[in-house]
């Protein structure tokens, strides 16, 4: 990045003028008024009114969920409050909770009291049942364990040269004064460095072997994703163990380089020494000693890349959907990374932190996600029997007016001096259960955004901003995120 030391000096001297360490601008950020919430007795339950239901037809909540779920949870909150419940797409609810203090209960549960929704995800009959993603119980745990130490920071640290490689090579390939939309852009960048984790490639596979192959696959299912057919698909998914029809077709396309990049890092001499996430899940043994038969390691392995690509490239591509709309934020990052200080007397890195945590805030690309609770549970006035989905919309969380101040604006200054809560900044979910690659993509997105900034001079290809689009899991810019690149530096 091109802080020079002298900038950083600035800031701190700037700091010192004012007297603040902390927040530069404190009224951008609250807090939301207390609310119990976490497990109970079953005689306090039955003191509590259930939560409110939306009154539409199950398969109009259903419809409405999946094709334009931002309306749809803004409008059920505005009339019912902070906590309602809907049903369609998953069994039995879900109550679905925008509270911080309710947040806060499920990620400190104990797993055995409110265990993941993923399991019962449309991902699972595509990742399998035996991804860290899609197991629950011990079975996570146990995968969990395993695959953390890839993804702390110091291992992170390593990729940084490689990432900052790819994005200065997929930047100079970009043309001058023409429309692109970045989100393919994006995943070439991110599909790169998380094969590249997994499979101790370096830059993009060699040409004819099954990693190149698993790319163009991978690649071409992705796009293929958007196609109306497959969002008809994925509905029909929910619930379902194993996968049918066109998303049969696309998972044997992936498998087959899959299976066979397995085999042959099997029998690769320097598997010892390799620091490859492959070869340390090939080298893992259980308490047992066991270890991951053929199946199980290609459930994790296309979990993390699929969970590990299209959402930082998405993120990504909302980063510059928002800023090419909002040109002082814009102004300001361009600024502080071209001359490493910024209009607040902030440095480089404090204004490209701000920026992609906003635009983590205002567009989560993962805007829901839930626990089934085992045991009954207080959500504020409300009770929850056991056995029910609870859901935390990210979106609605991230869009409190108490918290979030002007919530729907694009405001990275709220960031400045400030890190982003536990409880109610929740892009990448919380507890036990958090994504385990939040350092890997926050890495990425410093690098790409910081790179583009310095090099590139973007405008949106219309005023209009981008409308979300869902896409399995995902909450995307609906055209990709279309820029015109004015000028190249
Ligand atoms: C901006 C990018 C990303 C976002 C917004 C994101 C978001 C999320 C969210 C919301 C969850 C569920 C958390 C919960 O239920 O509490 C999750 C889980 C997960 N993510 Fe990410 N993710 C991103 C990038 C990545 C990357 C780069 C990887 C790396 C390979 C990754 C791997 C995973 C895995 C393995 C899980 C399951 C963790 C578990 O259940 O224990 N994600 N992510």
């Amino acid at each position: 990045m091109a802080t020079s030391p002298s900038a950083v000096e600035n800031r701190r001297d700037a700091g010192e003028e004012k007297g603040a360490e902390g927040p530069l601008f404190p009224e951008l950020v609250g807090a939301a008024p207390p609310s119990p919430a976490g497990p109970i007795e079953a005689t306090e339950l039955a003191t509590l009114a259930t939560a409110p239901n939306i009154g539409l037809p199950k398969l109009a909540q259903t419809a409405r969920f999946s094709v334009r779920q931002i309306e749809f949870v803004f409008k059920a909150r505005r009339e019912l409050g902070e906590v309602f419940r809907m049903r369609g797409v998953i069994p039995g609810g879900p109550v679905i909770t925008s509270h911080p203090d309710h947040v806060k209960s499920l990620f400190m549960a104990k797993p055995e009291q409110a265990p993941s929704l993923t399991g019962e995800s449309p991902l699972r009959p595509i990742l399998g049942p035996n991804s860290v993603l899609t197991a629950v119980g011990p079975r996570h745990m146990r995968q969990r364990k395993l695959l953390l130490p890839a993804f702390h920071g110091e291992a992170i640290a390593q990729y940084v040269e490689m990432i900052t490689e790819a994005a200065e090579q997929e930047i100079d390939r970009w043309p001058v004064g023409e429309t692109i939309a970045l989100a393919p852009r994006m995943q070439a960048i991110t599909l790169d460095v998380i094969m590249a984790g997994i499979f101790g490639i370096e830059g993009r596979p060699a040409p004819g072997t099954p990693e190149a192959a698993l790319r163009t696959a991978i690649r071409k299912t992705v796009a293929a994703s958007t196609w109306p057919t497959s969002q008809l698909t994925e509905l029909l998914h929910v619930g379902r163990e194993e996968p049918m029809g066109l998303m049969k077709m696309a998972i044997e396309m992936i498998d087959r380089p899959t299976y066979a990049v397995i085999r042959d890092r099997r029998r690769a001499a320097d598997l010892g020494e390799r620091r490859d996430i492959l070869s340390i899940l090939l080298r893992a043994r259980t308490e047992e000693g066991e270890a991951l038969d053929d199946k199980e390691l290609r459930d994790e392995l296309l979990t993390l890349v699929l969970a590990g690509h299209e959402t930082t490239a998405n993120s990504l591509s909302w980063a510059w959907e928002r800023l090419t709309r909002n040109p002082e934020p814009h102004a300001a990052l361009v600024e502080a990374v071209r001359r490493g200080t910024g209009v607040a007397g902030e440095t480089a890195e404090e204004r490209v932190e701000a920026t992609i945590t906003e635009t983590m805030r205002n567009r989560p690309v993962i805007p829901i996600i839930g626990r089934r609770v085992q045991v009954p549970w207080r959500l504020g006035d409300y009770g929850v029997e056991p056995g029910t989905a609870v859901a935390m919309s990210i979106l609605l969380v991230h869009h409190r007016e108490d918290v979030y101040p002007d919530p729907f604006a694009f405001r990275p200054e709220r960031w400045l001096g400030r890190k982003p809560g536990t409880y109610d900044w929740i892009p990448f979910g919380g507890g036990i259960r958090r994504c385990l690659g939040a350092a890997l993509a926050m890495a990425e997105q410093r690098v790409v955004l910081t790179a583009m900034a310095r090099r590139l001079d973007l405008v949106a290809d219309r005023p209009a901003p981008e409308r979300a689009m869902h896409r399995n899991v995902t909450m995307i810019p609906s055209r990709g995120a279309r820029v015109i690149i004015a000028a190249k530096h």
